[in-house]
């Protein structure tokens, strides 16, 4: 199978126009947040590590989500290393909303008129259809690291995606209406992700303020959990710690984990 990606230019792209310092890339592998989890316990691997494939066999999601990719789409994971002074990983809720308005300022950013959404806790919608999937993972075996996994749908249209997506995904092509430089979104979704991550430390009144305008969930009623447990109520906004904060029939409750089933 062909390669969708010419890894030269984005390699090179990666590390000169952002805070990228190593670069690992693959025409296929199982998963990319995988491979940058192995990675972590090595100490010849300078951060911030992007790791990109051009196709993914056993993409993750969070829970039991699995990632649809295909060519024209862009999966790669980040292997950074937050200050732990200035960001500890106890601002987990944080973290991952951040990188989701990351990925929402620089889809804004390509597509001007779109309407581009956060669904907490960083799911990005392109016109009330999912565009991107993030999977942020702590490495077990080193200590303040963190793996940012993306999967954004670039020029992969949803015309060839599996029936069950098509009502519910979005590439950005399909709204854009041509194809756009897959080198150029990586690197403003990377840039814009340095970018969230220094106001987390320095300006945090910013990076909430960027959550809260792209909030999807807002005065929606929602059911949210697992297997065992789920809380039906509405949301109410997102605290500044994070929590997605749910009015229920028991009172106010501030959700830290556990997925949206559904939502109206
Ligand atoms: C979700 O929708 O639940 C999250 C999907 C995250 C998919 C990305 S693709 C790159 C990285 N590698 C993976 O295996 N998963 C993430």
């Amino acid at each position: 199978m062909e390669c969708s990606h010419d890894f030269q230019v984005l390699r090179d792209r990666a590390i000169s126009e952002t805070f990228v310092r190593s670069f690992e890339a693959h025409e296929e592998i199982g998963s990319t947040n995988t491979r940058a989890l192995e990675l972590a316990g090595r100490r010849d691997v300078e951060h911030p590590c992007l790791v990109i494939a051009d196709r993914q066999t056993a993409g993750r999601g969070r829970g039991a989500n699995r990632w649809w990719s295909s060519s024209g789409s862009l999966t790669f994971s980040l292997l950074m290393r937050p200050d732990v002074e200035r960001l500890p990983l106890a601002r987990w809720p944080e973290l991952s909303l951040t990188v989701g308005s990351a990925v929402c300022a620089s889809v804004s950013s390509f597509i001007a008129d779109g309407d581009v959404r956060l669904k907490w806790p960083n799911d990005v919608f392109l016109n009330g259809r999912k565009v991107c999937g993030i999977l942020v993972e702590v490495p077990p075996s080193s200590t303040g690291s963190i793996v940012v996994g993306i999967g954004l749908n670039i020029n992969n249209s949803v015309d060839h995606a599996p029936e069950e997506l098509r009502q519910t995904a979005v590439s950005l092509c399909d709204v854009y209406g041509e194809q756009l430089s897959v080198s150029d979104v990586l690197v403003s979704v990377v840039q814009e992700l340095e970018r969230q991550f220094n106001w987390l430390s320095d300006d945090v009144d910013r990076v909430r303020q960027a959550w809260r305008k792209h909030d999807l969930l807002l005065g929606r009623t929602l059911t949210i959990g697992d297997e065992r447990k789920t809380v039906t109520g509405t949301a109410t906004g997102i605290d500044d710690d994070g929590a997605l904060l749910l009015q229920t029939e028991a009172g106010l409750q501030r959700m830290y984990g556990g997925a949206v089933q559904s939502f109206e």
